[in-house]
């Protein structure tokens, strides 16, 4: 599968296997890690630090902040009512429907195989559970669970040298 030649890709960026990943035309900041199987559409950032795990796919229309974890299978979709063909019976071109932007703002994480609709912004620091279906704002720092179910804060995890 390819690296479109317009994909840039800082050179810190690890990329676990260039065979198996789709990337086009999108932008990926310094040290995000991405799996096998992942694919990026075009006009897609992802900031620095991101560690983006396989199978996932992230369409055209989504921005990704810094420090932000997307697990295994995650689905980004970008148009809420989608079609094959336009109203004449032709296959649909990108002028047929309405492209819908979404947000993942720095510190995010988000569990397999979640699914997120288009138009939310998940807050800093939010945790999305495995299998979720995202279909609203999601709050800073809030875990979220199946359809909008807010069950808690998230506490930061992991070493500190303070
Ligand atoms: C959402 C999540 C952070 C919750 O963790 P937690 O706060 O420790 O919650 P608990 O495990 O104590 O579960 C609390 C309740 O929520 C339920 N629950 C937990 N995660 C759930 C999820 N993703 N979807 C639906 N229900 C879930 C549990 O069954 C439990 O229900 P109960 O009270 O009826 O027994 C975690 O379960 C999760 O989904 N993490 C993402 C994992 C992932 O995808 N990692 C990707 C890389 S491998």
């Amino acid at each position: 599968m390819p690296i479109s030649p317009k994909t840039k890709i800082h050179h810190s960026v690890v990329i676990h296997n260039e065979d198996l990943i789709n990337l086009y035309d999108c932008t990926i900041n310094k040290y995000t890690q991405i799996g096998p199987f992942v694919e990026i559409q075009k006009n897609v950032t992802l900031g620095a630090r991101c560690k983006i795990s396989s199978h996932t796919f992230i369409c055209e229309g989504v921005t990704i902040g810094n420090d932000v974890f997307i697990g295994h299978g995650v689905m980004f979709t970008n148009d809420k009512y989608p079609q094959s063909t336009n109203t004449n019976g032709k296959m649909q071109s990108r002028k047929d429907w309405n492209l819908i932007k979404t947000k993942v703002l720095d510190g995010a994480s988000i569990g397999s195989n979640a699914t997120i609709l288009p138009g939310v912004t998940i807050g800093k620091g939010a945790l999305i559970g495995a299998g979720a279906t995202i279909t609203k704002d999601v709050p800073n720092n809030k875990i979220v669970i199946q359809n909008n179910i807010i069950t808690g804060d998230v506490k930061k995890t992991g070493t500190h040298n303070d």
